[in-house]
């Protein structure tokens, strides 16, 4: 146990629930350090999803042979397993979505055209993913509104100095609660605080934050909260959007089609309850399930262990990269791995990023290298783009130590 009581993750055995973390790249096993751009998946998430299909497909909410109605329960219990997951009140209250991209895309389309008119204005920050600026972006230029931001300091963290003349007259903030280039762990509550005591609702992207820390939506105080399931250990193709169900009752739908429906006539439609209303379709079904397993397997290793072993690797990865590399590698983001999840986008000897990438690939090193969909960031950083690697729960400091010595070999290759 740590001082706080919490068990420490056994890296070994979590490690070998994940199929794909035994497999080898040209004869070197992988050393995976990609996450950030999706999570590897244990057994029993692709156990659960597997089982769905042999013993169980039929479409959900239609039938009532047996064989769907078990569809339907796996579903919803999966739903619900995620309500408590992330401590919402209510399952109405926890829409399926494709992916967070399409959950963030939802509170655009919804919220923010019945919401937002010509005038009025938005704040985001300078570190979002492109998925909470473009949507934004889309809609004000047919509506007219302003989008303000919020600046970073130096370590990368937002510098909230202004944010009460930001929030000024503004109606909604969006930020992300952890930055997937910085790592940077945003001040949730302060931010939601601000944007209530302003008028403004609150859009948090918890892409990042909830495959890595303990998520309470109540706690945060955001009225929505857009994750995906691929980054937690489920599957591609499902994602999540939470949003408070009195704001949910309000919002027109965002797709028509079937299961969003309660009745259809020739002169209109009356919608179903919620969440189902914004569930236009067939869902993803296996992926919900898949889902449901994945949150199920992070419960068991408890999500306060999952962020103690995170903290504790950020900490050696600081440290072990400092000291080998100096000066010729900056890490960018905040220094106090406390403020800082996981993901160290970093640039090295002056190389470019993707050249890293590739001479670490050969040493079966996976890291992403790019703009990370987070341009503005970039431009911010004076980089067309980092190379990025970022750890989860089934890596520990051998991964770390193999990326030290990969990158000492790109350091001699282009030295040449
Ligand atoms: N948004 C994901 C990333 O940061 C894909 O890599």
């Amino acid at each position: 146990m740590t001082a706080a009581g919490i068990s420490p993750v056994e890296v070994a055995p979590v490690r070998s629930q994940f199929p794909l973390m035994s497999r080898c790249v040209d004869g070197r096993p992988i050393v995976y350090l990609d996450s950030a751009a999706t999570s590897q998946k244990p057994q029993s998430v692709l156990d659960a999803m597997d089982d769905y299909y042999r013993t169980c497909n039929a479409n959900v909410h239609r039938g009532v042979y047996a064989i769907a109605e078990e569809a339907t329960n796996r579903m919803e219990r999966a739903r619900e397993r995620v309500r408590a997951f992330i401590g919402a009140r209510s399952a109405a209250e926890v829409l399926i979505t494709k992916n967070a991209t399409e959950s963030l895309n939802l509170v655009a389309q919804s919220w923010g055209r019945a919401n937002l008119r010509a005038g009025d204005a938005i704040v985001l920050t300078h570190m979002e993913h492109h998925a909470n600026i473009v949507p934004w972006q889309m809609l004000a230029a047919e509506v007219g509104f302003e989008i303000r931001w919020i600046p970073l300091d130096e370590q990368g963290r937002l510098d909230l100095t202004d944010l009460d003349r930001l929030l000024d007259g503004a109606r909604l903030l969006g930020a992300t609660a952890m930055s997937n280039v910085l790592g940077t762990l945003n001040p949730v509550r302060t931010l939601t605080d601000a944007a209530r005591a302003a008028g403004a609702i609150s859009v948090i992207d918890g892409c990042q934050s909830v495959p890595h820390t303990a998520t309470d939506v109540v706690a945060m105080g955001a009225d929505f909260v857009a994750f995906s399931g691929h980054k937690m250990c489920g599957p591609t193709g499902i994602g999540v959007l939470y949003g408070r169900e009195e704001l949910l009752e309000e919002m027109p739908p965002f797709l028509g089609g079937g299961e969003m429906i309660r009745d259809v006539r020739l002169d209109g439609f009356t919608c179903n309850d919620l969440p189902w209303k914004f569930e236009a379709g067939t869902p993803p079904i296996a992926e919900i399930i898949g889902l449901g397993a994945a949150v199920e397997w992070l419960e068991g290793v408890g999500m306060e262990a999952v962020r103690a072993h995170e903290i504790a690797l950020v900490e050696y990865t600081m440290r072990t990269l400092g000291e080998r590399f100096g000066d010729r590698l900056r890490i960018h983001g905040p220094a106090d791995p406390l403020e800082r999840g996981g993901v160290f986008s970093f640039d090295f000897d002056g190389l470019h990023p993707h050249d890293i990438s590739q001479v670490l690939d050969t040493h079966g090193v996976c890291v992403r290298a790019g703009h990370h969909c987070a341009k503005p960031l970039m431009r911010l950083l004076g980089v067309g783009a980092t190379a990025r690697a970022s750890v989860y729960v089934y890596n520990d400091t051998t991964d770390i130590d193999a990326l030290a010595d990969a990158l000492d070999a790109a350091g001699s290759f282009f030295a040449l």
